[in-house]
């Protein structure tokens, strides 16, 4: 195998982009070989080699996206990681994850990642070969649009510090601004790749990728497109290489059809508390037909979390004027539900309710949006006395409410627990539960 490395590395002009990897397999190799075959060759000069003429690439941000992102290239490339959050950066460098995800704590601690964070711009970008731009797009109700001031000011540091990268961005922008941007900036190197990942299985989902799509000139398309691939622990993936805006596009459809298909059950599911029939059994009769299906279906309190509120109202804005009507109604059958529930548990005239966990998802700690969080706000505004249990944070109050840490007197002070999900810890006092969760997923 050294032999194979030297030979690799004295090919004269060692063109780093159309040999980059074959280089990233042979330094998956030769690291292996560090840790199975200590004896065989002398490491430390293969290892400052190795690290010269590996990739390297720089994600900005170190939130769900970004943390994924570094975990799975750094398995293979040299990444540097950039984040204004100093703790979040001293964490990673202390190896442990700032995000609720059991995988990326594993990786963290015990794999073989080529993985560094830093505050400092410089540092970050000053060799970077690829940018990968994780950053937040918020979305501001002023402009009806997401606000990619962040990931603009991102990439103008990157392009002032690293001329020749490669810039990809995975935060979700709205269709046509990556091919704006490349035509303002006169940058043809500017690429969008939607990330896919659920919340709390960020990793788990890089690893093992639903697809990979890549907007943007095709070359510098097909190269990341191979870093992503290389990074993954599945081996077919499908992949699809389309313009930038074509890749935004699949995002915001891909996100807002998930959005309709939560409404639509969840729609469902008010007809049948309504008429007093089991919902459980209707969402499972519809889901027999196998276009339908069984995945996807369980009924909530509303769609929430950091993205489908977003991206819905972002792609029903970026139509215009364009005739619609399904995307809108997206959007409003989301209120539509998160009154319904509010008004059913108000019904019930309970004097305490207790809110069962915030987070959106079993096991994420992101209460971003959380629709439990609307119910909460809107019983309160009723008069009702409320409580919390989320052992998740450490404040005694939210949103105006108690946070309690002992379960057992949460359980004896509330006359009604809602929770959106059900979780074992509510097996003993199951007659005060309101939840809709009727198949105990997500
Ligand atoms: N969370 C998801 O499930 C998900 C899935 C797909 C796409 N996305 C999109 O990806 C983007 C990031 O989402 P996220 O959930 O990872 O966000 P996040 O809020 O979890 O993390 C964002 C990180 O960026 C950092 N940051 C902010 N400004 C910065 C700057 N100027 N330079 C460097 N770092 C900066 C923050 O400190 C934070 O650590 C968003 O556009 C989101 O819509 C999110």
């Amino acid at each position: 195998m050294q032999s194979e490395f030297k030979e690799f590395k004295n090919a004269s002009a060692l063109d780093k982009t159309e040999n980059q990897i074959q280089l990233n397999k042979l330094t998956r190799k030769l690291r292996h070989a560090e840790f199975n075959e200590v004896s065989e060759f002398n490491f430390t000069n293969i290892n400052k080699d190795l690290f010269l003429l590996m990739t390297n690439i720089t994600v900005v941000g170190l939130g769900y996206v970004g943390l994924a992102n570094a975990v799975l290239l750094a398995q293979n490339n040299n990444v540097t990681a950039i984040d204004v959050d100093a703790g979040r950066v001293r964490l990673l460098n202390d190896h442990k994850s700032p995000i609720k995800d059991a995988l990326i704590s594993q990786y963290l601690a015990s794999s073989l990642l080529n993985l560094r964070a830093t505050t400092d711009k410089d540092a970050a970008y000053a060799k970077a070969d690829y940018v990968v731009v994780c950053a937040p797009t918020n979305y501001d109700p002023d402009t009806n649009a997401f606000d990619t001031s962040v990931v603009d000011g991102i990439i103008a540091d990157a392009l002032e510090k690293s001329p020749n990268c490669t810039i990809v961005i995975r935060s979700t922008v709205p269709i046509g601004y990556t091919e704006k941007l490349s035509a303002t900036l006169g940058f043809d190197k500017l690429l969008f790749s939607p990330e896919f990942l659920r919340e709390g299985q960020a990793l788990y989902d890089n690893l093992h990728p639903s697809r990979i799509v890549v907007g943007g000139p095709l070359e510098p398309s097909k190269a990341f497109a191979a870093l992503l691939q290389e990074g993954a622990t599945k081996t077919e993936i499908e992949t699809l290489l389309t313009t930038a805006t074509e890749a935004e596009a699949i995002k915001l459809f891909a996100n807002s059809y998930l959005a309709m298909r939560v409404a639509y059950f969840n729609e469902l599911d008010s007809f049948a508390i309504s008429h007093g029939l089991n919902s459980k059994n209707i969402i499972t009769g519809v889901g027999l037909d196998p276009r339908i299906g069984q995945s996807y279906n369980n009924p909530s309190f509303g769609y929430g979390g950091y993205c489908l509120p977003k991206d819905t109202r972002q792609l029903l804005a970026t139509f215009g004027d364009i005739p619609q009507n399904l995307i809108e109604a997206i959007v409003t059958s989301n209120n539509t539900r998160i009154d319904f529930i509010a008004d059913q548990i108000i019904a019930r005239s309970p004097q305490t309710v207790g809110v069962y966990g915030l987070a959106m998802k079993t096991g994420s700690d992101n209460f971003r949006k959380s629709t439990v969080v609307s119910v909460m706000e809107k019983i309160q505004a009723n008069g009702i006395s409320v409580i919390v249990y989320e052992p998740m944070i450490a404040e005694q109050s939210f949103a105006g409410a108690p946070v309690l840490d002992d379960l057992i007197a949460f359980k004896e002070a509330s006359d009604i627990i809602v929770a959106n999900r059900l979780h074992h810890d509510l097996h003993d006092v199951a007659e005060k539960v309101f939840t809709r969760d009727q198949f105990g997923k997500d």
